[in-house]
This record gives structure tokens, sequence and C-alpha cells, in this order.
């Protein structure tokens, strides 16, 4: 083998393990997110346990995470779009408040509340 191909496959070699390092990393601290925690602190004066709008959600509009047209409709990059940036004068954003991990983590818990 040349040198240069030695060279070329070893820096491959080498950029593939930090990648794999570091996105098990993520994986494991976003398994310490606890997102049912994060949902009844920051959520639930407008969405409920459940994923239902509460009384004062109501009266904002708030989307009924229940909703099978609303699940098929919504992606997950849609999702995680509200969480950050909120709705003007219906959601306030989240992006001050909770990483892009635990943003990240949300999703699967909105996702459970589909009626099965
Ligand atoms: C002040 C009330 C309020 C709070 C608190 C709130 N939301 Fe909402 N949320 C709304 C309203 C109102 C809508 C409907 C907005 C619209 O139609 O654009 C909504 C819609 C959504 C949607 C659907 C967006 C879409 O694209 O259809 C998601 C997902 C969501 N909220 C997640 C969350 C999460 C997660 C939290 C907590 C981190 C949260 N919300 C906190 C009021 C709230």
């Amino acid at each position: 083998m040349n040198k240069k191909r030695f060279f070329v496959i070893t820096s491959l070699v080498i950029a593939v393990n930090a990648i794999s390092y570091y996105s098990e990393m993520s994986t494991t601290m976003a398994a310490k997110i606890n997102a049912m925690k994060l949902y009844n602190k920051h959520c639930n004066a407008c969405h409920d346990k459940k994923g239902k709008p509460t009384d004062f959600g109501k009266e904002l509009g708030t989307t009924d995470f229940t909703d099978m047209h609303w699940q098929i409709s919504a992606t997950d990059e849609k999702i995680v779009k509200q969480i950050t940036d909120g709705a003007p004068e219906k959601m306030m954003p989240f992006k001050e408040n909770l990483s892009a991990d635990e943003i990240g983590a949300l999703v699967p818990l909105i996702r459970s509340f589909a009626k099965k």
C-alpha cells in the first residue's frame, strides 16, 4: 500500500470512530432526560397529561396531540420547530429554557399521546 493511501484510510477510521463516540455520548445524555418531567413542568398549563388541551389551552386553540390527523400531518421537524420558536400569540418559544436535546426528547413523548 502506498503511503498516501494508508494515510487516507487511517484518517477515515479515526473520523468514523470519533463520530460514533460523540453520537453515543449524545444518546446517553438524551437517556438521562426525563421528558415527562419537562412536559409537566413547562407544557402543562396548556397541554394536559394525556396530550389534550387544558381549559386554559382551549382558549388559545391548543393542539390536541391525541388527534391522529394532527399526528400524521405533523413532522418531527415541525414539532421541534414549534417547541423551539413557539407560535406568535399562542405558544411561547422554549429555546431559552430547554436545550436541543431536551426538545428532541419531547418529540417521542408527544408521539406517544396518539390514540392506539
Ligand atoms: C401558553 C400555552 C402553551 C404552553 C405552555 C405550551 N403550548 Fe404548545 N401549543 C399551544 C397552542 C395554543 C398551540 C397551537 C398553536 C398553533 O396553532 O400554532 C400549541 C401547539 C403545540 C404543538 C403543535 C405544533 C404544530 O405544528 O401543530 C406542539 C408540538 C406543542 N405545542 C408542544 C408544546 C410543548 C412540548 C410545550 C412545553 C415545552 C408546550 N407546547 C407548551 C399552547 C401552549
